[in-house]
């Protein structure tokens, strides 16, 4: 104990004068090339190793050699969306230390984009299905699972879809066929698909999103149930799942989806699991009824997934996390990954991408980022090293059951 306290006291009494010109160092290799940023000069500069008494302890395994036995840590693959409008080619097909890391550290992966309506169906009858293939195949070459995002959504549409002016009778066959066309393609081979995404309005009076989203405007609310029915009949072995944001705790909108898989497990459809997304900020606080409102599912018998994982925040204005928001990430990363571990169907868990130079945030919320668990050189931050901790406490208290 005391040789330790001692080697971290030198440690960090060797670091400190290198601390301000390590600052300075990363800021500007980030500047000049975002990928450049030493392993050396991150840590020094958020001194994580100093704060996590657990990195002297030398390198840990990757997360998904820590995982208690059949659970899945994951995370988005990369490419699409937002990513489609950067300087850098799409990162699955481009970056080998991404994909490298990606294999390295996860078992579970989520294309980020790749099987969104604009993506995989870009014309009325025309499917992109090449990345997502590209996807899939390195997942059973490196022993991942895949899950399917997503099949029904407001967002991230194509124009053909939502400016076509079609009738019911022919959205209700474009959605039907596209399911059985997407879902068919990657049976056996996608286990879980998040087959209704953010179907819910936010606030205190929680309704189905009826303006935006074109299923539920033009077909009803009974086209959600449909939907499970027909993604349940294209690969039978799939588990169905709804999927929001902003219903990690008790809450309204958590309790409108409560209600919506009372109603859908009461008329038989093949409804399996609810993902809670884990899209956090830090202006909203960390609602610590997280691990209950993953348990009322479980209580339905329904599996339960945190599916995409970030933890944002407002940047300094040298735009360097500060020691203390790091922290509290890696506290916020560790409290959602303990609430599912603690739930007995809570059996995925998917950060949504790394490393922060790849991530979603910035582009969505001005002034914050920062949101995942890695440096843009793909060192670990301390969240990184909290889910680390956790995973290999849990895999141990399994082990003593
Ligand atoms: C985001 C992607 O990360 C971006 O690349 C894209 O430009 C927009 O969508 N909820 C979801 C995800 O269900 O699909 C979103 O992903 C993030 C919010």
């Amino acid at each position: 104990m005391r040789r330790r306290a001692q080697r971290n006291a030198m440690i960090s009494r060797a670091r400190r004068p290198g601390v301000y010109l390590a600052v300075v160092a990363m800021v500007l290799t980030m500047v000049a090339a975002p990928a450049a940023a030493s392993p050396a000069s991150a840590d020094a500069a958020h001194g994580w190793a100093g704060h996590d008494h657990r990195a002297g302890h030398g390198k840990r395994a990757p997360l998904r050699r820590l995982v208690p036995k059949g659970f899945r840590i994951g995370s988005a693959v990369a490419g699409g969306g937002h990513h489609a409008d950067q300087d850098y080619p799409p990162p699955f097909p481009n970056d080998r230390r991404y994909r490298h890391v990606l294999a390295k550290e996860f078992n579970s992966v989520t294309p980020e984009n790749q099987l969104k309506w604009e993506f995989v169906h870009p014309e009325r009858h025309t499917y992109d299905f090449g990345p997502a293939d590209a996807i899939v195949r390195s997942a059973r070459r490196d022993h991942q699972a895949v899950r399917g995002h997503v099949l029904m959504w407001h967002s991230q549409n194509p124009a053909w879809l939502e400016e076509g002016d079609f009738t019911p009778r022919e959205l209700r066959r474009i959605l039907r066929e596209h399911i059985f066309t997407v879902v068919g393609r990657y049976r056996g081979r996608i286990h879980q698909w998040e087959v209704a995404n953010e179907i819910f309005t936010d606030g205190d009076d929680p309704e189905l999103r009826t303006d935006q989203n074109i299923w539920l405007r033009e077909l009803g609310p009974g086209i959600i149930a449909d939907a499970f029915r027909w993604a349940h009949q294209a690969d039978p072995n799939a588990k169905l799942f709804l999927n929001d944001y902003a219903i990690e705790g008790v809450n309204p909108k958590s309790t409108a989806y409560y209600e919506l898989a009372q109603e859908l497990l009461a008329d038989g459809v093949p409804i399996h699991g609810i993902g809670v997304q884990g899209h956090l900020d830090f202006q909203y606080g960390f609602d610590h009824s997280m691990q209950d409102n993953l348990q009322r599912f479980d209580d339905l018998g329904l599996a339960t997934a945190v599916t995409e994982v970030d933890v944002r925040f407002f940047l300094p204005e040298d735009g360097v996390p500060t020691d203390e928001q790091l922290a509290q990430q890696a506290d916020w990363y560790r409290w959602m990954l303990e609430a599912c571990l603690n739930v007995d169907g809570c059996r995925s868990f998917t950060v949504w991408g790394f490393p922060d130079r790849y991530s979603w945030v910035p582009h969505f919320f001005e002034g914050q980022g920062a949101a995942t668990i890695m440096w843009d050189d793909f060192t670990p931050k301390p969240a990184y090293h909290a889910l680390q901790a956790t995973l290999a406490d849990a895999r141990k208290a399994h082990r003593r059951h």
